[in-house]
């Protein structure tokens, strides 16, 4: 059975089951805790909680309630706790998840049921055993569970009992809804992990018990075709056959990172993530530094990343519809990354062979490497581990320290040391260059909150931003998709204020008279009791620490580049500026 049926047979199956299925989640999620999405739980959170209602929020890719209690999705995720483990047989940083969600709907019977009726009836799988909550100080053991595997005819030597470690799943970032779990093994492989979201953890760790129980289940699709298809690898599976094909390396090691890495990378792209030396960008950065290097070592063909990039799309693309999309800017990103790393890597390499003849690679060697060749750190750490030098993290990273806050007083300097810079998240420069370009997309994100109140309307209110040198993202509160027409007028509105070169002052005030004055403000941080108003002609005004360019004529063209969804009642967009 190849793996589009079985992703066909387990929506289908669920869909029976009376589960509305719901599409899988951008890899960036909502939740500023998390990186990437690594669960089909993240993007229902808040209905486990009860911040959300399934039956009349606004569930935002659905653009309705989700209409039922209990949903089904097939959601892209990705991992790097496993990073350095891909290559052997199981590990993967990108994967999809099969899992059925039930907030309130059912509990521990009816989920058992459905995995055993889907493992073993739909697809003739054998059970070998099952794995249940041992019970530990705050959580009791997971009798309940065991009983019902019991009445479905597993026998009692084949529930295992295990721990906090093995069979407790959750939270995912810093605070959520987790639970005790019960897996299920096929073939020696764990391959379904069912949990019951029966508490919430608060980030101080402390547990509370939720309201109403919920169903949490995650089933990778890749270890599941390994099982159903009798390989013994997940690259064996129809799901990279044709990949490790076109890689065609006699280490089998360094095909499977390639797959992996290429795989993960195009999904990563294909979700508006780009290179970068921070968070996610620098995770697809270190997944494509990697893969170049090894490529390099291993003689692979110059169009490799190309054509790897073509087959994953090619194989991808009809369940994804995102990649055939994006498929021109998942190219050139990668192509890009391959000119600017593949340049500067054979300089850096024939520097790293010289300091490997030490044994010794010390934290000013490594971090010139860093900086001056775009080695990521984790690459040189991978090097220095093959050719058996001594390299220290600690040292990388207490030289990394101290360039940040050269750059950073620098920053502060040049800025009246009245910066959100660096400090909030929401904007992120590494030097100068950037900083400039986060500047121009700063005060452009100002006239884009401005213009969406001047076309959506008052209703619409800040939730978040994030700006980096490539682009900003800016979400907010607002019940519905916006029409492409809308999204033209505010493009327009926020090109007009640019071309009217206004100018942005700032005013020092008091917090309370700030507000008064019907500045802006967000109300999710916290503001000093005298702030820095930013006017922007007299068209926009918000309490900010800046930095914004002197005139509006500096920001160059502001163009929308996506309007999606970001969370249940919350819209996301994403723009640019060109020169
Ligand atoms: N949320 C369940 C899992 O990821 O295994």
């Amino acid at each position: 059975m190849i793996s589009q049926e079985l992703r066909n047979k387990f929506l289908d199956f669920f869909k029976k089951k009376g589960h509305v299925i719901v599409p899988s989640s951008s890899l960036l999620p909502d939740d500023p805790s998390v990186l990437l999405t690594t669960a089909g739980m993240q993007q229902f959170k808040p209905y486990y909680t009860g911040d959300a209602d399934p039956l009349t929020s606004i569930h935002g890719t659905l653009g309705k309630p989700l209409g039922s209690k209990n949903v089904a999705s097939i959601q892209k995720s990705f991992r790097t706790s496993d990073i350095n483990e891909v290559g052997d047989e199981s590990h993967l940083t990108f994967f999809e998840m099969l899992g059925n969600f039930s907030f309130g709907g059912y509990f521990k019977k009816e989920a058992i049921e459905y995995a055993y009726e889907f493992i073993v009836k739909e697809l003739g799988l054998k059970i070998d055993y099952v794995s249940v909550f041992g019970g530990d100080r705050d959580v009791p053991e997971d009798k309940e569970s065991a009983e019902i595997w019991k009445s479905l005819g597993i026998k009692e030597k084949d529930i295992h009992k295990a721990g906090r470690e093995d069979n407790f799943w959750g939270p995912t970032g810093n605070q959520g809804p987790c639970g005790p779990t019960t897996e299920i093994y096929v073939k020696g492989v764990e391959i379904w992990n069912i949990v019951f979201n029966e508490h919430f953890q608060h980030s101080n760790k402390k547990l509370e018990k939720l309201s109403i129980p919920g169903v949490d289940t995650g089933m990778g699709l890749e270890r599941l075709a390994m099982v159903v298809q009798g390989k013994s690898t997940i690259f064996e599976t129809d799901l990279f056959a044709s990949l490790i094909e076109k890689i065609n390396v006699e280490d089998v090691r360094v095909g499977r990172i390639l797959a992996d890495h290429l795989r993960g990378a195009v999904f990563l792209i294909a979700d508006g993530v780009r290179p970068s030396n921070v968070e996610a960008g620098y995770i697809l950065r270190r997944l494509l530094r990697r893969a170049i290097r090894l490529a390099k070592l291993h003689k692979l063909d110059v169009k490799l990343y190309e054509m790897l990039g073509e087959e994953v799309i090619k194989f991808y693309k009809n369940y994804y519809l995102e990649l055939a999309e994006h498929k021109k800017e998942i190219i050139e990103v990668l192509l890009l990354e391959q000119e600017k790393f593949g340049s500067a890597l054979e300089r850096g390499l024939k520097e790293f062979e010289k300091m490997a003849q030490h044994k010794v690679i010390g934290g000013r060697e490594s971090f010139y490497l860093y900086q001056s060749y775009g080695f990521p750190f984790e690459l040189l750490e991978e090097m220095a581990r093959e050719k058996g030098v001594n390299f220290s993290k600690e040292e990388f990273e207490k030289e990394l320290a101290k360039h940040q806050e050269i750059s950073r007083a620098g920053v502060e300097k040049k800025f009246g040391g009245h910066g959100l810079i660096m400090d909030t998240g929401e904007l992120k420069a590494g030097n100068e260059q950037e900083l400039q370009k986060v500047t121009r997309l700063h005060t452009a994100t100002h006239l884009l909150n401005q213009a969406l109140h001047d076309i959506l309307g008052d209703e619409i209110e800040q939730r978040g931003s994030d700006i980096t040198p490539e682009r900003t993202r800016f979400d907010f509160k607002f019940n519905r998709k916006v029409a492409a027409e809308e999204l033209k007028k505010i493009e327009e509105i926020v090109n007009k204020k640019i071309k009217e070169d206004l100018p942005i002052t700032i005013t020092k005030m008091k917090l309370e008279d700030a507000l008064k004055s019907g500045a802006r403000a967000f109300f999710k941080l916290k503001y000093p009791p005298e702030v820095n108003v930013y006017s922007i002609g007299d068209y926009s005004k918000e309490l900010c620490g800046g930095p914004h360019v002197q005139r509006t004529g500096e920001i160059g063209r502001f163009k929308i580049t996506k309007e999606e969804s970001s969370s249940a009642g919350v819209r996301r967009i994403r723009a640019v500026v060109e020169p």
